[in-house]
């Protein structure tokens, strides 16, 4: 490419140069990055704080939101001018005095800060960053050791939690009617379903609430995350058919089911012995109940530069899922980027027949359901 530029009676003739061109278009997006960084930990800061909830659907000064947060006036001032800046929030008198201005939250964003079942809400990836970054050091280190970061170390379950909701919300239903029979199945009294890796139970919850007689069990290792869970099916008054344990589904001695559905959302990859617990899952689902795994929708293959998904996928990989699935001796190291090939021979290292996919309709997950 070329730009020609004339001049009375001299052309200037300037020819891009495309390594200058590389490194300009690079430092533009490094800038853009660090940006994006430094705007969502200030989005964070305000969920934290419940920056947002008080200015849906109403104008506030920052003295008047300071006292309804029990902010300093002098901060929320602060923020709340960067938010309108960031466009984040709207300065509807911005020529008033900086006290005197009123900012609000728009509707459209409000859904996705603030209405956490909402297929729009997006708030808690904002958490993402920072929380990776109090590992950092940590990280360090297992870098140059090999070693790892244990899943409750980052204390990033509720966002976990928060990311997923609207998913389940908006698509669980639909995940179980792709499975041939499963719906039928699950409506039947007595039908009983077990979520292993379940985090803080918003699978399990949605399940019991769209089979109303359907009774779940959910397993998970961490215990901030079972004691989040019981709190979210007790508030969402599910408590008497969703129960939920402290365990290691690989554990061995764990005495449970036959269940008709045995789940797993987005938990193989994190797991140090994915092979024992796709093993344990058969177990739990005895003779003829189904095993489904939910794992990210990555790319078949390895391809650089990838697009914006598999990006996602290869960051919380560096920063959070490898160093987890490394934190326990005799680790298979996944990560988040699980292929589909890697997923089969899981499988078939399990004992499994074969692995089909099911098509779930999420722009995130890729099904599999594991035959025997
Ligand atoms: C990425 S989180 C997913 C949580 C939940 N399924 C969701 O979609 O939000 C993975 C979960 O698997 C759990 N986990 C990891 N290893 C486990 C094991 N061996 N047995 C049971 N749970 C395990 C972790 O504690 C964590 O809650």
């Amino acid at each position: 490419m070329s730009a020609t530029t004339s001049t009375d009676d001299l052309q200037v003739v300037h020819r891009s140069d495309p390594v200058e061109d590389r490194a300009a278009a690079f430092a533009d997006r490094l800038l853009a990055g660090g940006l994006a960084a430094l705007e969502m930990t200030t989005v964070e800061l305000g969920r934290r704080l419940d920056l947002y909830s008080p200015l849906r659907g109403r104008a506030l000064r920052a003295p008047e939101l300071a006292a309804r947060r029990q902010v300093a006036p002098r901060y929320a001032r602060e923020w709340l001018e960067q938010q309108a800046v960031a466009d984040v929030l709207v300065c509807d008198d911005q020529d008033l005095p900086a006290d005197q201005r009123r900012y609000r939250l728009e509707e459209p964003v409000a859904r996705c800060l603030l209405d956490p079942e909402d297929p729009s809400y997006v708030a808690a990836f904002a958490a993402f960053p920072v929380l990776c970054a109090t590992q950092l050091p940590a990280l360090l280190e297992a870098f140059r050791s090999g070693g790892g970061v244990p899943y409750s170390a980052y204390g990033l379950h509720d966002a976990q939690g928060a990311q997923n909701r609207p998913v389940f919300a908006n698509e669980l239903e639909g995940w179980i009617e792709a499975v041939d029979g499963l719906t039928a199945r699950l409506l039947h009294p007595g039908a009983h379903v077990a979520e292993v890796g379940c985090g803080v139970g918003w699978a399990a919850i949605r399940l019991a609430e769209l089979f109303p007689e359907l009774r779940v069990d959910g397993f998970d290792l961490d215990a901030a995350s079972v004691r989040e869970a019981r709190r979210h099916a007790k508030a969402r008054g599910v408590q008497g058919r969703v129960r939920f344990a402290e365990a290691d589904v690989t554990d061995p001695d764990l005495d449970a089911g036959p269940y008709d559905l045995v789940l797993a959302v987005e938990m193989v990859h994190d797991l140090a012995a994915p092979v024992e617990a796709l093993a344990a899952m058969g177990r739990l689902a005895g003779e003829d109940g189904t095993v489904l795994v939910v794992d990210e929708r990555v790319a078949e293959s390895f391809a650089a530069p990838g697009d914006d998904l598999e990006r996602v996928f290869y960051a919380f990989s560096v920063l959070h899922c490898l160093p987890v699935g490394l934190s326990e001796p005799g680790s298979e190291g996944t990560g988040t980027v699980m292929r589909p090939a890697v997923l089969r021979s899981y499988a078939e290292r399990a004992g499994f027949r074969d692995v089909q996919e099911v098509a779930l309709g999420s722009d995130l997950f890729r099904g599999y359901l594991l035959l025997d």
